[in-house]
């Protein structure tokens, strides 16, 4: 942790938090409180708000109202929302890398935007793509990666200016289950020196195996928030976020031609 200013004990705040997109409410007054140095899952359906939410977050996308702290700073006050963007990490939905670099020139990119010293950046760029298996494919151009190569090569960039606070949206997306299991490792040992991460998932059991924390969205709305053990009672995550989203199997709709008995 960056001993810059004290850390605020919450790294993510927020009250009334509200976007909408012309008429539709994608996030509806959402109150967010992540204690620094937790690793905190964002859950939720498809189209539940979480990338919406993310995207407010780290200042990709403005809010219709509401208020948000990052480490303690305003991102509607530009010298703070500079500060912010020098502390956080940020792996888009989109994962905007520049498709015509390669991992290395990338990388380097970043890291002069970030103004990191010469010899600490060689050094942090080497040990990231020899982590992520990514050394071998050095010449690559981005735009010839394959998904989880990019997945890969994204979090490097959030991890290379060496940030208190993580932001990752749908990580493990699309990922096998080597990249899963790297990426897991690099974000317990992230969490392990102080780091917070907020990440939004729908891969349940990665998120049960991996955070402290979680927060439940629905249709705009956060349903739950409560620490992971606390929301699971010893039950799975599974079936505690079905519940929290009022499903019930049996009562669902159902597909006419799949009813009755199997045809002779
Ligand atoms: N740029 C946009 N314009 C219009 N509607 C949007 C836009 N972005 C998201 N939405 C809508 O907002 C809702 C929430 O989307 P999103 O935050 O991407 O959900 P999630 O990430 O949970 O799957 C969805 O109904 C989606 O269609
Ligand atoms: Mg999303």
């Amino acid at each position: 942790m960056s001993d810059r200013v004290a850390p605020a004990s919450f790294a993510v705040l927020t009250d009334g938090l509200t976007r909408y997109f012309g008429p539709q409410c994608a996030v509806d007054g959402v109150e967010l409180r992540v204690e620094a140095g937790t690793f905190y899952g964002f859950l939720g359906p498809n189209g539940a708000g979480k990338s919406t939410t993310i995207k407010m977050l780290t200042g990709l996308l403005q809010p219709t109202s509401g208020m948000i702290r990052i480490l303690g700073y305003d991102p509607a006050v530009p010298n703070e929302a500079i500060e912010i963007k020098r502390r956080i990490g940020v792996v888009p939905e989109n994962l905007a890398l520049y498709e015509n670099l390669t991992a290395i020139e990338y990388l380097a990119f970043v890291g002069k935007i970030y103004l990191l010293d010469r010899q600490v950046m060689r050094q942090r760029i080497d040990e990231l793509l020899e982590l992520m298996q990514l050394a071998n494919e050095q010449r690559k151009l981005a735009r010839d990666f394959s998904h989880g190569m990019r997945k890969k090569l994204a979090l490097s960039a959030a991890l290379l200016p060496n940030p208190d606070l993580l932001f990752l949206d749908e990580p493990f997306e699309g990922v096998d289950a080597l990249a899963s299991s790297m990426i897991r490792e690099v974000l317990n040992r992230f969490r392990a020196r102080g780091g917070t991460v907020f990440l939004t998932s729908h891969i349940l059991d990665i998120v049960e195996r991996l955070c402290t924390h979680v927060g439940i969205i629905f249709a705009g709305k956060l349903v739950e928030q409560t620490s992971l053990a606390e929301l699971r009672q010893g039950d799975s995550l599974e079936k505690r976020f079905l519940e929290k989203l009022g499903y019930q199997a049996e009562a669902g709709p159902r597909l006419s031609w799949l009813e009755g008995g199997l045809p002779e």
